[in-house]
């Protein structure tokens, strides 16, 4: 089927809720449905963002602890604006469908609910950086944080600034998304990431398709 209109697909959760392999799945399964429409990436930094790259390595870094809240949120906003720029808006001009692993309900939660910036600064913060643009879907994956904390455990791969490492610290992200989901609920999709990856890969792809669908008309 022609896909008349671009679509901007977000996929937000806390650490270990399985997002990744989650996009992954979700990403094969609408490429054979619409081959060469479907592009994924990632906040921050992202695809063909060497620039937000950069930002991204200044953000994630064990050296930047001594980085001010106010700092790190203006630079997940400057990352997104060249993300933005360089990779989504391009994209969904040509009507192709983006999916993007983390967005702005990453900053509300992680820079707003957890270092305590009121969630209007965050928005004001980035402000010139979304330029308007939100999500036409966003998958809220949740799941208890004892189950991410178990599933962070079996992975490998080299821990950064960001990854939690106490049951509290994830149990505060778990909140903050539950916060989020009921004050910014446009758009907002919450997905039972307990469930399989391919039951909620299958009921995702559904989602997208109908939406899809309705666009097209
Ligand atoms: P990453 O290694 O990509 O982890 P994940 O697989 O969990 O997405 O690290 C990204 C980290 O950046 C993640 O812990 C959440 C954080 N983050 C923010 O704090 N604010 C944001 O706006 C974004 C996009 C991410």
């Amino acid at each position: 089927m022609r896909i008349k209109k671009g679509l901007f697909i977000t996929f937000e959760g806390q650490d270990g809720c399985g997002k990744s392999t989650i996009i992954g799945q979700v990403f094969k399964k609408l490429n054979k449905l619409y081959p060469k429409k479907i592009f994924v990436t990632r906040e921050p930094g992202g695809t063909n963002n060497p620039i937000g790259e950069k930002i991204r390595e200044i953000i994630l870094n064990n050296d930047s602890s001594k980085m001010t809240p106010i700092t790190e949120a203006l630079l997940f906003a400057a990352s997104r604006s060249q993300h933005i720029n360089d990779f989504i808006k391009p994209n969904l001009k040509k009507n192709n469908i983006v999916l993007c692993d983390r967005f702005i309900h990453s900053s509300l939660v992680y820079q707003g609910y957890i270092n305590k910036i009121k969630f209007k600064k965050i928005f004001a913060i980035n402000k010139y950086a979304l330029c308007k643009l939100w999500p036409n879907l966003i998958f809220l994956l949740l799941v208890e944080p004892k189950i991410c904390l178990k599933r962070i455990d079996r992975r490998w791969h080299q821990k950064n600034r960001f990854d939690c490492k106490t049951i509290k610290q994830h149990e505060n992200i778990y909140k903050g998304y539950l916060k989020i989901a009921k004050k910014y609920r446009k758009n907002l999709i919450i997905i039972d990431a307990k469930k399989s990856i391919d039951e909620n890969s299958d009921l995702i792809v559904k989602i997208i398709s109908k939406k899809i669908k309705t666009y097209d008309k």
